[in-house]
């Protein structure tokens, strides 16, 4: 049976009745640009081929009732008048803070029936939570049909109804589910292309879509799974938002973006920085340099050339924002001693995945050679896996 085959039986056996459609959206890897998203700042991430599934069919009345293959038990179920903060929580925070975020926007979000399947790992750092909100927005704007004002942008332009749709996103994220995030992921997921990374400016969400394909290059994109699951809500990522604020205001400036490492040093020596978050925006500063230094060889399709700016952002945010954790350490170093050439943690860290970009004739010996590290160091096995660069969230049904 093919995957669309049995998320489409599961959805009958459910609610009892087939379809309206089925939606998928993406995750998402990124290249390099690691927490400058909430600074203004650049990010250069791709679309993955593993994905979150949604399955929808309208109803008649106000209720959205959901259920989770990854979970046994509900559906959950409210009507729609009452979502919003403080209401949902796990997974169906995601979908419902969605639907609450779309009637913010003055979307006429219908009642409807949705179950939810991926063959995304959730909690790897490959944005699961964005994929599912972007895959739960299509669905709903779909299902409130022609006329919303946003399923046309939405579905057919790529550019104005998908930041919207980003942003509406981003915000069931930040009010819903609690999770402080920027908007790379969202953006990401909606926007990204088979054979390009999205380059975001995310001070003016003004995006440009970079050629970006292995294997032309004869390379291809592993991503190693640490399987240390990360928890974003409620982890040291607020706090470091909140150092990259306190360290702006310091400086004087709206956003690090701004900032420059002479700025930083300066305001080091006279004592308006304290050295922890020195470090910290210094992180930020040196980053958005490396994301353009990442573009510039990108546009020269020079993607073998990248391993030093990866290797640069990999060592900032262990040892300056300090968000990497032994397992991708271990895992960056075996990628890269035994034929990567280039890798870093990718996500916000505290777990999750590291990206190694490896030469075809190497994949085998690198992902060894990391299973073999993990095991010397005593960790549990990683799950090492090739990924396409691939098309942002669709109807697929
Ligand atoms: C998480 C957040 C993003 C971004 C990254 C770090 O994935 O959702 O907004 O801040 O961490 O780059």
């Amino acid at each position: 049976m093919s995957l669309l085959d049995t998320v489409t039986t599961a959805f009958v056996e459910r609610a009892g009745r087939p379809p309206d459609g089925v939606w998928r959206a993406p995750g998402r890897v990124n290249l390099i640009g690691e927490h400058t998203d909430y600074n203004d700042g650049f990010v250069l991430p791709v679309a993955i081929d593993r994905s979150v599934f949604v399955v929808a069919a309208r109803r008649d009345d106000d209720v959205l009732q959901s259920w989770s293959s990854r979970d046994r038990g509900g559906p959950v179920t409210h009507s729609l008048s009452e979502l919003g903060p403080g209401v949902s929580s796990g997974w169906s925070a995601y979908v419902e803070g969605m639907a609450w975020a779309l009637r913010e926007l003055g979307v006429p979000v219908p009642g409807a029936d949705l179950a939810v399947h991926a063959d995304l790992p959730a909690g790897a750092g490959l944005s699961s939570s964005a994929a599912l909100e972007a895959a739960v927005g299509l669905a709903l704007i779909d299902l409130a049909g022609p006329g919303t004002g946003m399923a046309e942008g939405v579905q057919g332009s790529r550019a104005v109804g998908r930041v919207a749709l980003a942003r509406a996103a981003q915000r069931a994220e930040n009010e819903v589910v609690g999770m402080p995030c920027g908007i790379m992921d969202q953006m990401a997921v909606l926007l990204g292309q088979a054979g390009h990374a999205v380059f975001l400016d995310t001070r003016t969400q003004a995006t440009e879509l970079v050629p970006f394909d292995p294997a032309a290059a004869g390379l291809t994109l592993l991503v190693i799974d640490t399987r240390v699951k990360h928890a974003l809500v409620g982890s040291p990522y607020a706090e470091r938002r909140r150092a990259c604020e306190r360290a702006a205001a310091a400086l004087g400036v709206g956003a690090l973006r701004d900032a420059t490492l002479d700025d930083l040093t300066a305001a080091l020596r006279s004592g308006d920085l304290d050295e922890v978050t020195f470090r910290r925006a210094r992180h930020v500063v040196t980053e958005n340099d490396r994301v353009l230094e990442v573009v510039d060889l990108l546009r020269q399709g020079k993607p073998t050339a990248i391993g030093p700016a990866l290797a640069g952002s990999h060592d900032s945010l262990r040892d300056d924002y300090e968000v990497s954790c032994p397992e991708l350490d271990v895992a960056v170093e075996a990628a890269v001693a035994s034929g990567a050439v280039a890798a870093r943690m990718t996500g916000g860290g505290f777990g999750g995945s590291a990206l190694a970009l490896t030469p075809i004739d190497a994949v085998e010996p690198v992902n060894a050679a990391v299973t073999e590290a993990f095991s010397r160091a005593g960790f549990g096995p990683p799950s090492v896996f090739a990924v396409q660069v691939a098309a942002g969230a669709e109807r697929i049904a």
